[in-house]
């Protein structure tokens, strides 16, 4: 089974805008849970846009299953999750300006800082995803600085139609065959939603996908854990 990650950034996003307690994250985290989600993923950013330090410190004491904590790898947000140690961190560039993650991150262009980052979190028996466009130098240099996983970004997948949505789909597949050949494991996100998501879940090889904005979008119309048992339901699908 192709498990699913849900990224409730977008909850704290909406509790920000009052400043207040809700929605409350760990209510939303609970109700992914009960619906079946296998990971929770938030992403401590160093703006603090949505999660804070205490949703991650809460999350990481009472979910039943695994956090996933998406991070710029810089000190200051590696100590806080040295401190709190999540199941898994996603590293993933970060620019101040930006809506969303826009890019992978460019792992070949950084990599002794890259590795020494990686090193510290397996030290601290972290396991470490690499969030990367589907390239081949990104996969070998994520490989070569020991990462447990690579996180194919699927944002130009997402945005693409027709022909060239079906070219982003064997440029993933190509990354992700290399990927396992470099032992790494394969996991895929961004922009992927309930009608998009099949051609992606068909990929061979595919362990996990972290959504976010479908799941919580659609939640405001159908609830949070009828939007989770869709994502299942495909993934479901496609792993048969
Ligand atoms: N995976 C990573 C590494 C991300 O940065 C994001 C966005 O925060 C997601 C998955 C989820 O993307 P979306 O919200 O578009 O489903």
């Amino acid at each position: 089974m192709i498990e699913l990650g849900v990224n409730i950034d977008h909850v704290a996003t909406l509790r920000e805008a009052r400043k207040g307690n809700a929605p409350d994250v760990l209510e939303a985290a609970r109700a992914c849970e009960r619906a079946g989600a296998h990971q929770i993923t938030v992403h401590l950013r160093q703006d603090r846009r949505h999660i804070q330090d205490r949703d991650v410190e809460t999350l990481a004491e009472v979910l039943d299953v695994r956090l996933n904590l998406e991070m710029a790898a810089v000190d200051a947000i590696a100590a806080i999750a040295k401190r709190i140690k999540p199941h898994t961190v996603c590293l993933v560039p970060e620019n101040r300006q930006e809506i969303t993650t826009e890019g992978g991150l460019d792992v070949a262009g950084d990599q002794d800082r890259l590795a020494d980052v990686v090193a510290g979190f397996r030290a601290e028996d972290i396991r470490v995803s690499m969030f990367i466009d589907p390239e081949r130098a990104q996969v070998d240099a994520s490989a070569a600085i020991n990462a447990d996983y690579v996180e194919l970004h699927t944002g130009a997948y997402a945005n693409a139609a027709g022909d060239a949505a079906a070219r982003e789909i064997e440029r993933l597949s190509a990354a992700a065959a290399h990927a396992i050949d470099c032992g790494l494991g394969f996991h895929a996100g961004h922009g992927l939603t309930v009608r998009n998501l099949r051609p992606v879940a068909r990929i061979r090889g595919l362990q996990e996908v972290n959504i976010g904005h479908d799941i919580i979008a659609r939640a405001l119309f159908i609830g949070l854990e009828n939007a989770v048992k869709g994502i299942l339901d495909v993934l479901g699908e496609c792993s048969r």
